[in-house]
């Protein structure tokens, strides 16, 4: 095949100036082009060229901006996702779309084989999925979709339809994912925690013998730049554990990936309180929920937090020991309200270190060996670890500091093109652009900036 054919959306290299983009159209028009751009009737793309499926925790942040621009399509779009959902309640990471062709992306779903190899896990009969999990962050979105329109919402019965979908996956994660024992769910492949080639999983995947090279054709490469885009080496790896877990008919256990992660199992408890509210809100008592999410708060600090780091590290449960890499994934609990008073301190100042501090919050320590501000999760800025962080640092009352991160956070999307993600100190645009998930999350912050605006309390 041609790959020159398909280079439409490789975002050119180019330094980005920070600031807003010229030009007569808003921030905000521009976030809604590229949604509307993305939208396919029924969910969202992450991105036309490089992911032309529905992906699950893209489609959770995807929610929290469209309920901005249309409340229906915001619940829709969760609701798309939860039609997919495993019968032992798992959330696949990706739902296909029938109508793009099996080269369009690499796994397909000819290698997933959903509903034959996932049928004793409940895999849906008719649409295809992967078998595989992402982030937990369904449950947040729903309730602030709710919160967007409560009229809307309560009309279309919407909380009541996703409550018992969204129990269902959490009791998956809470139970079939208990891999250590402890409390936590564990990922079993990096591309479940989200943050596929962190630095953090290079130790644990050495462990796995690749699959061959000429075994499977990347398509991602057909769209995102080599540099910026993971080595050959790791997605046979990745190929390798996606391969051995369809073959063991998806039961999560014997792997030779299991890690607990931080940021995977902080969403998990927000979303756990969210699910109380959710609960609240449909007049059954929220109170076991919360306290479970209090409890798991405490193992959360109990079995991640490294005092000497000032930070959560993973947990690597194969070699029974914590993974001495620092990565953005151990920030993000900063998201949880009832976090000790101490450690909370803590983040934030780790976050504004060495390790940490430059404008946009980097994926990796800005001094670790394996630091590569443009290569996926090795270094770049995301925007949805910008949008965590920055709730995070609002709800422990680090006010200017949150104001900071937004403003750099919504400049910095709108001049690299929204990009997927950029270079922690330049900005320069890196992977795709036209990325949903940071248009979404850009109209949420500048939602929020302007209310606070009216308010008269922004720090500008
Ligand atoms: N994020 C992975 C990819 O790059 C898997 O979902 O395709």
């Amino acid at each position: 095949m041609d790959r020159t054919a398909h280079l439409t959306d490789r975002p050119a290299r180019r330094a980005v100036a920070y600031g807003p983009a010229a030009g007569a159209e808003s921030s905000r028009l521009r976030a809604e082009r590229v949604l509307e751009g993305n939208w396919t009737g029924t969910s969202t793309v992450p991105s036309r060229g490089l992911y032309p499926h529905q992906w699950s925790w893209d489609s959770g942040f995807v929610a929290i901006g469209l309920r901005h621009l249309s409340p229906l399509r915001a619940q829709t779009e969760l609701e798309t996702l939860l039609a997919a959902q495993w019968g032992d309640g798992r959330i696949p990471h990706i739902v296909f779309n029938p109508s793009v062709p099996l080269d369009a992306y690499f796994p397909s779903p000819d290698f997933w084989r959903s509903s034959t190899a996932g049928r004793a896990a409940g895999a849906p009969r008719t649409l295809q999925t992967s078998g595989i999990v992402q982030p937990p962050v369904h449950a947040l979105a729903a309730w602030l979709v709710h919160r967007a329109d409560p009229g809307l919402s309560r009309a279309r019965g919407f909380l009541a339809g996703v409550y018992p979908r969204l129990a269902a996956w959490h009791r998956y994660l809470l139970h079939r994912r208990d891999l250590g024992g402890a409390g936590l769910a564990s990922v079993i492949h990096p591309w479940e925690q989200g943050m596929d080639n962190s630095p953090c999983w290079d130790a644990p995947l050495a462990r796995v013998t690749p699959a061959p090279a000429r075994s499977f054709r990347r398509a991602d490469l057909d769209h995102g730049a080599p540099e910026d885009r993971p080595t050959d080496l790791d997605y046979g790896r990745y190929v390798r554990l996606a391969a051995d877990y369809r073959d063991g008919g998806y039961a999560a256990g014997g792997g030779d990936f299991a890690v607990e992660d931080p940021a995977f199992n902080a969403l998990l408890i927000a979303s756990e309180h969210a699910l109380a509210r959710i609960a609240g809100e449909l007049g059954a008592p929220g109170t076991a929920r919360r306290a479970r999410a209090e409890r798991l708060t405490d193992v959360l600090v109990e079995r991640l937090w490294d005092p000497a780091a000032g930070m959560f590290l993973c947990r690597d449960l194969r070699a029974g020991a914590p993974i001495p890499e620092r990565a953005v994934s151990g920030l993000v609990p900063l998201l949880l309200p009832a976090l000790p008073r101490d450690v909370a301190a803590a983040l934030v100042r780790t976050l504004d270190g060495p390790h940490f501090g430059a404008r946009l919050v980097p994926s990796y320590d800005l001094l670790g060996a394996a630091f590569d501000p443009h290569r996926y999760w090795r270094g770049p800025a995301w925007f949805n670890t910008s949008w965590l962080l920055e709730r995070g640092l609002r709800a422990h009352g680090a006010t200017a500091r949150a104001d900071a991160l937004r403003d750099a956070t919504i400049d910095t999307a709108d001049a690299s093109g929204f990009a997927e993600y950029v270079d922690p100190h330049t900005g320069e645009a890196c992977g795709a652009t036209g990325f949903s998930w940071t248009a979404a999350l850009t109209l949420d912050l500048l939602e929020a900036k302007g209310a606070d605006v009216a308010k008269g309390g922004d720090r500008g």
